[in-house]
């Protein structure tokens, strides 16, 4: 059996603040099935929302699992980032709150992973990166193939020309995946235009931890240098060193 190594860079694994794990011992059992799949570090990154109101909960919590993993019978490193959903209407606020440190980068990196509403528009899309990028932020556009408007003609291209990065989900990857999703996850990948993996996961029950079939696609599909990249290589070169 293939070993992995592999960096999941979007979790929603500190408990009870956001949607995502409900408890210490959740947490727990997802870092344990992650990284038995080969995970190997993990950003948590709640809802950039969480941090308005449970900043101090939410530091409290990562500040409890990162000793937690290190009671672990196994190695598991843990960053702290945040998914901060950027809008239009919203997007001034956002930056104000990045600025802050009140959202938090990608382990106080330049790199923030960047969500935005589904139906977003190209237009509304290369607007909000432009500002995040004017203030000197690298958006990791996370969960991409989510976005199908941003796979209209060449809106991918302008994306990366503004030095943004892609994250795609391990589980789009799966051929129990969306067929779209798939798809545009897939062309990504194929294209080399993918930075990082996620599992975007959120609980044992919902969204789990699951990217060992992602993984297996990237290793069977791309490059050995490509994959070792998009498995943790990139992680390392932009969110760690
Ligand atoms: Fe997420």
């Amino acid at each position: 059996m293939e070993e992995y190594h592999m960096t999941d860079i979007h979790m929603h694994i500190i408990p009870g603040v956001d949607d995502g794990s409900f408890t210490i011992d959740m947490s727990k059992s997802m870092i344990t099935m992650a990284y038995m799949q080969g995970v190997r570090t993990i950003f948590a990154t709640p809802h950039s929302g969480a941090f308005i109101s449970r900043k101090e909960l939410i530091q409290e919590n990562y500040q409890k699992m990162k000793e937690q993993t290190k009671k672990f019978p196994f190695g598991v490193d843990l960053f702290l980032g945040s998914e901060v959903r950027c809008e239009t209407g919203n997007i001034h606020e956002t930056l104000r709150y990045l600025k802050t440190g009140t959202f938090p980068s990608m382990n106080r990196t330049k790199y923030v992973l960047t969500e935005f509403r589904n139906r977003i528009c190209p237009r509304e899309a290369l607007k909000i990166i432009s500002l995040l990028r004017r203030d000197g932020w690298f958006p990791i556009i996370a969960h991409v193939e989510y976005y199908p408007a941003l796979f209209l003609s060449e809106v991918i291209e302008e994306i990366l020309n503004y030095g943004c990065l892609l994250q795609i989900n391990a589980y789009s990857l799966e051929e129990e995946a969306e067929e779209a999703a798939f798809e545009r996850a897939r062309k990504l990948l194929l294209e080399q235009k993918v930075s990082f993996l996620g599992s975007d996961a959120h609980r044992m029950n919902h969204r789990p931890p699951s990217v060992k079939k992602g993984l297996e696609y990237v290793y069977k599909h791309c490059t050995k240098e490509y994959a070792d990249a998009v498995a943790f290589g990139n992680a390392e070169k932009y969110l760690i060193n």
